[in-house]
C-alpha cells in the first residue's frame, strides 16, 4: 500500500487520455495510419519545442541515431567517440549504422562524458563525436565543439534522456549536425508505445533520413537508395502531441521534485545526491544518487516497496555484446566505479512530498 514506483505512468494518461481519445477516433475516421497528419503536426511542434529547424519523426530512439550517423555519412571504419556509461542503444546505433565505437570514460561527479578522455582518443579515423546528454542533463557541449572544431568532427547527440533540457541557452537536440532522441513510454516525453525521431538545422540531413525512414524513398515505388522502415506512427504521434503541450511544466514538477528530495537527503553523507554541471537546465529524467554498498541498500529499498532502479549496472565494455571491443575490467574506472554504486529513486513528475518523504525514510533505514 505504501509502495512508490519508480515511475507512474497512469497518472499522466489521466491527464491527456480524453485529447488522445479524440485523436486516436480522427486517425480512425479517416484510417491514417502510416504518416498521418499527426505525424508531421507533432514534428513541427516538437522542431519548435527544442528549436531546431527539422525534426524527422521515426520508430525509435536507436533508429534516430543510427539513421542520424548515417545521413551525417557514417561509413565503415569510421571512429565515433561516445561515453562508456550510457544505455546500450547509444553504441548499438553506431555499430548498426556500419561505424566503430570507440569508448571512452566519464567524469565523476556528472557522469557525462570526460571530453578531455576523448581528445585523447581522436585518431585519423575518427569522424564523429556522440556526446550523451545522459539523466536528464546535456554534456559540456561548448568543450565537445571545440573539441570538434579542431580535428573537423561531426557532433551527433544522444538526447534521449534530455528533452527540454538546456545549456546556456541551448536545446539538447539543437548543438550537433543532428541528434537522435527516444519516446519511449517512460522518457520525459514518452509515447505508448515505442517511438523516437531525430532533430537538425540541415536541410541536407533532413532530407536523407525523411528518405531512408520511408525504405529509402521520397517518390512512391523510387528508391535510388537503401531505406529502412523505421516511420513513427500515427497513433504514437497523436499521444506525443498531447503530451508534449504539457512537457514544460512536467520538466518543472520533475525539478521541484528534486529540489525536495537534495532537502530530504541533506543530513544523510552517506549519500552523494546528483550535481548540476554549471550552465545546465536539468530535466531529471532520473534522480541518480550514489551510496558505497548499492546492491544491498537498493535490495532493502525494494523489499520496502520503494522502486529504485540501476542506471546502468553494467558499462557498454564490460556488455557481452561488445567483448569484441577487447576491453576487459579497468578500462574505464570512473564509469566502473559509477556502475556499483549508483541508484536511481523514483522519480515523476506527480511524485508527491509525502511519497519522498517515505522514498528518504525507507534509504535512511536502508544504511543503517
Ligand atoms: C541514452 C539513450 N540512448 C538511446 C536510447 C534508445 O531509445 P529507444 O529505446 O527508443 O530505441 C535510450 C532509451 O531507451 C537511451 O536512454
Amino acid at each position: 500500500m505504501n509502495a512508490v514506483p519508480p515511475v507512474d505512468l497512469r497518472l499522466q494518461h489521466q491527464v491527456v487520455a480524453e485529447e488522445i481519445g479524440q485523436g486516436f477516433a480522427a486517425v480512425f475516421d479517416k484510417t491514417a495510419f502510416i504518416l498521418g497528419p499527426a505525424v508531421r503536426e507533432f514534428e513541427t511542434a516538437y522542431a519548435a519545442f527544442v528549436g531546431a529547424k527539422h525534426c524527422i519523426g521515426v520508430a525509435n530512439g536507436t533508429d534516430a541515431l543510427e539513421l542520424a550517423l548515417r545521413a551525417a555519412g557514417a561509413e565503415a571504419d569510421a571512429e565515433v567517440v561516445l561515453p562508456a556509461n550510457t544505455f546500450i542503444a547509444t553504441a548499438l546505433a553506431v555499430l548498426r549504422a556500419g561505424a566503430r565505437p570507440v569508448l571512452v570514460d566519464c567524469d565523476p561527479v556528472f557522469y557525462l562524458l570526460d571530453v578531455e578522455q576523448a581528445a585523447a582518443r581522436v585518431t585519423r579515423k575518427t569522424r564523429f563525436l556522440m556526446p550523451v546528454h545522459l539523466y536528464g542533463q546535456m554534456a559540456p557541449t561548448e568543450k565537445v565543439d571545440a573539441l570538434a572544431q579542431a580535428h573537423g568532427l561531426t557532433v551527433i547527440e544522444d538526447a534521449a534522456q534530455a528533452q527540454g533540457a538546456r545549456r546556456r541557452g541551448r536545446a539538447a537536440g539543437t548543438c550537433g549536425l543532428a541528434a537522435g532522441t527516444s519516446f519511449y513510454p517512460g522518457k520525459n516525453l514518452g509515447a505508448y508505445g515505442d517511438a523516437g525521431a531525430v532533430t537538425t538545422d540541415s536541410d541536407e540531413v533532413a532530407g536523407r533520413i525523411r528518405a531512408l525512414r520511408n525504405y529509402g524513398s521520397e517518390v512512391k515505388y523510387h528508391h535510388p537508395e537503401l531505406g529502412f522502415n523505421s516511420r513513427l506512427d500515427t497513433l504514437q504521434a497523436v499521444v506525443l502531441n498531447a503530451k508534449l503541450k504539457r512537457l514544460a511544466g512536467w520538466n518543472d514538477a520533475r525539478r521541484a521534485a528534486a529540489r525536495r528530495y537534495d532537502e530530504l537527503l541533506a543530513d544523510l553523507p552517506a549519500v552523494t545526491p546528483p550535481r548540476t554541471l554549471a550552465g545546465n537546465e536539468h530535466v531529471f529524467h532520473l534522480y541518480v544518487v550514489r551510496v558505497a554498498n548499492r546492491d544491498e541498500v537498493v535490495q532493502r529499498l525494494n523489499a520496502d516497496g520503494i522502486g529504485a532502479q540501476i542506471h546502468y549496472p553494467i558499462p557498454i565494455h564490460l556488455q557481452g555484446a561488445f567483448r569484441g571491443l577487447g576491453l576487459g575490467e579497468g578500462s574505464f574506472p570512473v564509469a566502473e566505479k559509477a556502475a556499483r554504486e549508483v541508484l536511481s529513486l523514483p522519480m515523476f513528475p506527480e511524485i508527491t512530498a509525502d511519497q519522498q518523504a517515505r522514498v528518504v525514510a525507507s534509504l535512511r533505514r536502508a544504511l543503517g
